[in-house]
C-alpha cells in the first residue's frame, strides 16, 4: 500500500469529465486500497480519484467516524466504482462541507437529504442503494468530483470571495498541510 499525494483545488484534473472504469484488474485493486490508506492518513470521509490524478469514475467512502451520526447504519468502507445517481429526495439540507483538495476551507452547501445511486463496488458486482443523512453528503459531493464539479462551485460569489485568500495560498503551494500534497502543475484552471 502506498500514499498517494492529493491534488489541489485548481489542479485541471479535478475539472476534467472521467473514464468509465470497463474491468478489474490487479492495479485497480491496489489503486482502490491506496486510495483508502490516502484517505484515511489525511482524516478524510471520503476521495475521489481525481483527486490523485486519475481521471476515472472511482470514489471510496469511509464516513462512520462521526460520532454525532450515530443513528446512521455502520456501513464501514465503501467502493463506488461507475456511480449513476438515479434521483435525489427530501429536503434541501444545509451541512457545512471541506474536501481534501482545497484544505483549511470549510463552507455551508445546500443538498438534498436523501441519494439512490446505482454503482459496481469493488468486485465490480452491481448495487442499487438508498442513502440519506451524512453518507448520503458524503456520496453526494464524491459523486460531484467525477463530473469536474467542486464544493466551492454551489457557494454564492460573496462566498467564494471570503476564501480567496486561502484559495490563493492553495494556488500557490503555500499552504502545510498534514498530508501530501502533488506538485502544482502548469495549466491551472480557475
Ligand atoms: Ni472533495
Amino acid at each position: 500500500m502506498a500514499l498517494l499525494p492529493i491534488v489541489t483545488y485548481n489542479d485541471s484534473v479535478l475539472r476534467e469529465k472521467t473514464e468509465k472504469i470497463d474491468e478489474n484488474s490487479e492495479s485497480l485493486q491496489t489503486l482502490i486500497d491506496d486510495m483508502f490508506e490516502t484517505m484515511y492518513n489525511s482524516s478524510g470521509v471520503g476521495l475521489a480519484a481525481p483527486q490523485i490524478g486519475e481521471s476515472i469514475q472511482l470514489f471510496v467512502v469511509d464516513a462512520d467516524a462521526i460520532p454525532d451520526e450515530i443513528d446512521e447504519p455502520n456501513e464501514g468502507p465503501l467502493v463506488f466504482i461507475n456511480p449513476v445517481i438515479i434521483e435525489t429526495s427530501g429536503e434541501e439540507v444545509r451541512m457545512e462541507e471541506g474536501c481534501l483538495s482545497i484544505p483549511d476551507v470549510r463552507d455551508d452547501v445546500l443538498r438534498p437529504l436523501n441519494v439512490r445511486i446505482e454503482f459496481f463496488d469493488r468486485d465490480l458486482k452491481k448495487q442499487e442503494r438508498e442513502f440519506t443523512g451524512w453518507m448520503s453528503r458524503v456520496i453526494q459531493h464524491e459523486f460531484d468530483h467525477l463530473q469536474g464539479v467542486l464544493f466551492l462551485d454551489y457557494l454564492s460569489a460573496f462566498r467564494r470571495r471570503l476564501h480567496r485568500s486561502a484559495l490563493k495560498k492553495i494556488d500557490k503551494g503555500l499552504l502545510e498541510t498534514e498530508y501530501p500534497l502533488a506538485p502544482k502543475k502548469q495549466g491551472n484552471v480557475t
